[in-house]
C-alpha cells in the first residue's frame, strides 16, 4: 500500500515533483509577504519570583496572541533533546517497521502513525508531513504500546508534560480571576495525546503546506521543535507570520476548549506549517491536554459571564470533542460549532 511509506518515503525515492493530491487550493498557499514577517510572542520566565506578574503575562498573552513561549520551565535540555531525537528515529525507521503502526482507522488505537496521504479527503490538498499519534492517558500509558525506538523518551516527556501543564493551568486560571484550582477541577486534563511530527524536505514547497491551517480542539497544546523553522500564526486575526521559538523554549497555544470555557477571554488562534524548503527536516512534539471528565458537559463558565457578558457558547460534551478531534485539520473547528 502506497501510501503506507509517508510522505518521507516518497522524498527517498528521489521524486522531483509533489504528487498532485499534495496540491493545495490557492486560497490555501503561502503569501511571500507573510514569510519575511515574524511573530515576536511572549517570553514568559517561570522561575520569576512574582506570580502576580506570571500570572498576568499569561494572561495578556493568551488574549491578545493565543500563543506565547516558557522559558525557566525547568525541563532539562536533555529531555527535550531526547524526545525530538526519539520521534526522528521513529520517523526513520524502515517502512516494514513503521508501517504496524499504520492505521486507516485508528481512533480506537493508542498508537497511530501515518502519512498525511492518510486523511486524503479526495477534493482537499494533504499535508506534507509524517506523524505518530500516541494516546497518553486517561488510562496509565501502557508503555509496550509505544514504539520501543522512542518508548522511553516519550514516557519521560509526558511526565515533565504532566507537571508542566498542571503549573501552566494554575497561571490560566488565576488569569481568569479564579483560584488556582479551579480549571483543574473542571476540567481533570488526563486526556494527553501526543503528535509527533516529521516534515521531511518538500521539492515544491510553494505547492503545499507542512499542515494545513488549523486551531487545536484542546484546552491548550505544549509545543517543542527543532531549529527547522516553519510554524506559520494568525496574528491578531488578519496577518500570517513566521513564530519562532527561543532555543530550549516552549511554545503554548491555547486551543478551542479554552477558549469556550473562558468564553473568549482566551483565545484559540488558526496557525499552519509552511512545506519544508530545507534539506534537514523540521521534527516537533505536539501534546494537547484535553478534558477528560465523560460525564460532565463544558460551556463558558458561569464565574465569569454576567448579563453583560453573556454566554458566547453553547454546553458540549466530551462525544462532541472527540468527532471534533477525528476530523481532519483545516475543516471546522470546535468554536465554530459551539458559537451560539
Ligand atoms: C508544528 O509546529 O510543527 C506543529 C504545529 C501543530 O501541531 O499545529
Ligand atoms: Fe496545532
Amino acid at each position: 500500500d502506497e501510501s503506507k511509506v509517508g510522505v518521507k518515503g516518497l522524498v527517498d525515492a528521489g521524486i522531483t515533483s509533489i504528487p498532485r493530491i499534495f496540491y493545495q487550493p490557492p486560497e490555501n498557499l503561502i503569501d511571500s509577504r507573510s514569510l519575511t514577517r515574524t511573530l515576536d510572542i511572549p517570553v514568559i520566565d517561570l522561575a520569576a519570583s512574582d506570580r502576580a506578574i506570571v500570572v498576568r503575562q499569561v494572561q495578556e498573552a493568551s488574549s491578545k496572541f493565543g500563543f506565547f513561549q516558557l522559558i525557566n520551565h525547568g525541563i532539562p535540555l536533555c529531555r527535550m533533546d531526547d524526545v525530538i531525537l526519539s520521534i526522528k528515529a521513529f520517523n526513520e525507521l524502515e517502512t516494514e517497521l513503521k508501517s504496524q503502526y499504520y492505521s486507516r482507522e485508528g481512533n480506537e488505537k493508542r498508537v497511530l502513525y501515518y502519512g498525511s496521504s492518510l486523511h486524503l479527503n479526495e477534493l482537499e490538498g494533504a499535508s506534507w508531513n509524517d506523524t505518530l499519534l500516541v494516546a497518553l492517558g486517561p488510562e496509565p500509558a501502557e508503555s509496550c504500546y509505544v514504539p520501543e525506538v522512542c518508548r522511553m523518551a516519550v514516557a519521560e516527556w509526558d511526565e515533565e508534560m504532566k507537571k508542566l501543564g498542571g503549573a501552566l493551568l494554575g497561571l490560566m486560571s488565576e488569569g481568569l480571576g479564579l483560584k488556582r484550582e479551579a480549571l483543574e477541577e473542571k476540567l481533570c486534563m488526563d486526556a494527553r495525546i501526543m503528535a509527533g511530527n516529521y516534515y521531511p524536505h518538500c521539492p515544491q514547497p510553494d505547492l503545499t503546506l507542512g499542515l494545513k491551517s488549523h486551531t487545536d480542539p484542546s484546552i491548550f497544546t505544549l509545543l517543542l521543535s527543532n531549529h527547522v523553522p516553519g510554524l506559520h500564526v494568525k496574528v491578531e486575526g488578519h496577518e500570517w507570520a513566521n513564530l519562532v521559538a527561543h532555543p530550549g523554549a516552549l511554545v503554548v497555544n491555547i486551543g478551542d476548549v479554552l477558549q469556550i470555557i473562558s468564553n473568549d477571554k482566551y483565545r484559540s488562534v488558526e496557525h499552519r506549517v509552511l512545506a519544508n524548503s530545507l534539506q534537514e527536516p523540521r521534527i516537533s512534539v505536539a501534546v494537547f491536554f484535553n478534558p477528560a471528565n465523560d460525564a460532565d458537559t463544558y460551556g463558558p463558565l458561569p464565574e465569569i459571564t454576567s448579563l453583560d457578558e453573556p454566554a458566547r457558547y453553547r454546553d458540549f460534551d466530551l462525544l462532541e470533542l472527540r468527532q471534533q478531534m477525528k476530523k481532519e485539520v483545516g475543516v471546522k473547528s470546535l468554536i465554530n460549532n459551539c458559537r451560539i
